[in-house]
């Protein structure tokens, strides 16, 4: 694992991204600010200078870019139970990729790359931040709202970085089976989508949803809306 901070840039998904030959496999990207911070469906993902966690992570070994169905899930789980040590209300995860406290979104987790050469897995997390000003999808918060406490940043990030370079590791090599976890922190469970009423998450993290016909279909990936 190797660790590169940067005190500004564009985005650190965008800079591994441009980056990426430069680097080995498990290089995490942390800034303190963003000016062109990116969010899924092409959104701004937008955080005060030196408050949020914000950075990204470059993974080149084969077998983990290719099963990044599995990755974008298991992100968001090792952030959620990262976070709950933390957080004394329930933190769940929304499939495919979002950490979630009660109905408040937390953490957001944007995955690029070049299948099958690279990934960059980028993770947002609101941490110290204490207002949210302009429009949100889903109402944020932060660990700072959850918590009145203000949190050492940088001791925050080491500890996450180091509990997800072991995690993957463990992943990797099949020492670890996060499918358990998944299904028991599935803040979509029983709620209505756009799809239908969702079941549970499969063993291709795929989420198995029921429609209104009674119909059982399997979302692959997407944005999901209640
Ligand atoms: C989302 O919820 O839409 C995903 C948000 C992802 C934000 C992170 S912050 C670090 C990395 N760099 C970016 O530009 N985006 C991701």
């Amino acid at each position: 694992m190797k660790i590169i901070h940067l005190n500004q840039i564009d985005s650190t998904n965008a800079y591994l991204i441009r980056e990426n030959t430069e680097y080995d496999d498990m290089t995490f990207v942390e800034t303190d600010y963003q000016t062109n911070g990116k969010g899924r469906e092409n959104r701004a993902w937008l955080a005060q200078r030196g408050e949020n966690s914000m950075f990204s992570i470059l993974i080149k070994d084969k077998q983990l870019v290719e099963d990044y169905a599995a990755l974008s899930i298991l992100a968001a789980l090792l952030v959620r139970n990262y976070l709950s040590s933390y957080v004394m209300d329930k933190v769940t995860i929304k499939w495919p990729n979002d950490v979630y406290v009660g109905d408040k979104k937390i953490c957001g987790i944007l995955l690029q790359g070049k299948i099958p050469s690279y990934l960059v897995i980028g993770i947002g997390i609101n941490v110290n931040q204490n207002e949210f000003v302009g429009e949100y999808r889903t109402t944020p918060t932060s660990l700072y709202l959850e918590t009145n406490q203000i949190f050492d940043l940088a001791k925050f990030n080491k500890g996450l970085f180091i509990y997800i370079d072991e995690h993957l590791d463990l992943f990797k090599n099949g020492l670890y089976n996060p499918i358990n976890e998944i299904r028991k922190f599935n803040y979509l469970k029983g709620k209505k989508t756009q799809y239908g009423v969702v079941v549970d998450i499969n063993d291709d993290y795929s989420l198995k949803v029921e429609t209104d016909s009674g119909e059982i279909v399997n979302i692959q990936s997407g944005e999901i809306k209640m």
